[in-house]
């Protein structure tokens, strides 16, 4: 399996030249010969992203948008208008709900209509449970909230009917690949919680043996308590890999150093990920 970072906050060092970073997050992932682009960051950059790298963005088999914030799906139109042909997007609906951040009242949601998109080829699938895309990948669904310690963004809401209410971000989903080596989890903005997404990914694929975590843990804004189980239960892993970036921090991604040794690897822009 190969991942490749086409787009995130940061670009790599030893990186070739030219690869443009951007608050946002999209991976291009290939296993088995299935080739998924998993979020599509910010702007659109990540299609010259993916020219730069040598990736051809038209061999998609499918698109995974993993919730419905603009800096994961912002890049979606510029994504279509290059592939020019139809393609298969999953999602959960709610990508298109009215989510909002306070306290400035901003517009946080994914920045186009769906007919638009559909204009544009979109065919859009949706997701609610678990569901296996293709052989052994599978895209969550809605994951269940079980912990008592990780919380959604008080800050976040959705407007329904000019009224707000707080945003669960159901529409948040993850991507749980099983090999020989155990699980791979691939994660938006984990909204729903890391260690929710773990075991939710457990129960889904009956596969206990985590190897890899990959993407955004969304730990940066986390509550002192939230951060400190979730580095317990993630130490209790026994990981082979963790890669996480984006909405991780780089105060949270200094942690995992410092526990996980060289099992974690900031997955800057431009970063390959050979599994
Ligand atoms: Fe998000
Ligand atoms: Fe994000």
């Amino acid at each position: 399996m190969k991942i490749t970072v086409l787009i995130e906050n940061s670009v790599g060092v030893l990186i070739p030249t030219g690869l443009c970073g951007e608050h946002g997050l999209s991976l291009w992932i290939e296993h088995e010969g299935h080739k998924i682009l998993f979020d599509t960051g910010q702007t659109g950059k990540v299609v010259e992203n993916a020219l730069r790298l040598g990736i051809n963005l038209k061999e998609a088999n499918a698109i995974i948008l993993s919730h419905g914030h603009y800096d994961h799906t912002g890049g979606l139109k510029a994504v279509l208008e290059f592939i020019e042909k139809p393609i298969d997007i999953y999602a959960h609906k709610d990508v298109f709900s009215l989510h909002y951040a306070s306290p400035v009242d901003r517009y946080i949601g994914i920045p186009f209509r769906k007919e638009e998109l559909e204009g544009l080829g979109a065919n859009f699938r949706w997701i609610k449970e678990p569901t296996e895309i293709f052989s052994n990948i599978w895209v969550s669904g809605e994951v269940p909230r079980k912990t008592t310690f990780e919380k959604i963004d008080e800050r976040l809401y959705i407007k329904e009917d000019e009224k707000k209410l707080p945003d669960l971000i159901l529409d948040d989903i993850s991507l749980f690949i099983k090999t020989d080596k155990g699980l791979i989890i691939i994660l938006g903005c984990a909204h729903s919680g890391v260690v929710n997404i773990i075991e939710h990914a457990k129960k889904v694929t009956k596969e206990n043996k985590i190897y890899a975590i990959i993407g955004g843990t969304h730990l940066s804004s986390a509550a002192g308590l939230q951060l400190e189980e979730t580095l317990v239960y993630l130490a209790r892993l026994n990981l082979g890999l963790i890669a996480t970036n984006h909405c991780t921090g780089l105060n949270v991604a200094a942690r995992f150093k410092e526990i996980f040794g060289n099992k974690f690897r900031f997955g800057a822009t431009g970063e390959v990920i050979t599994i």
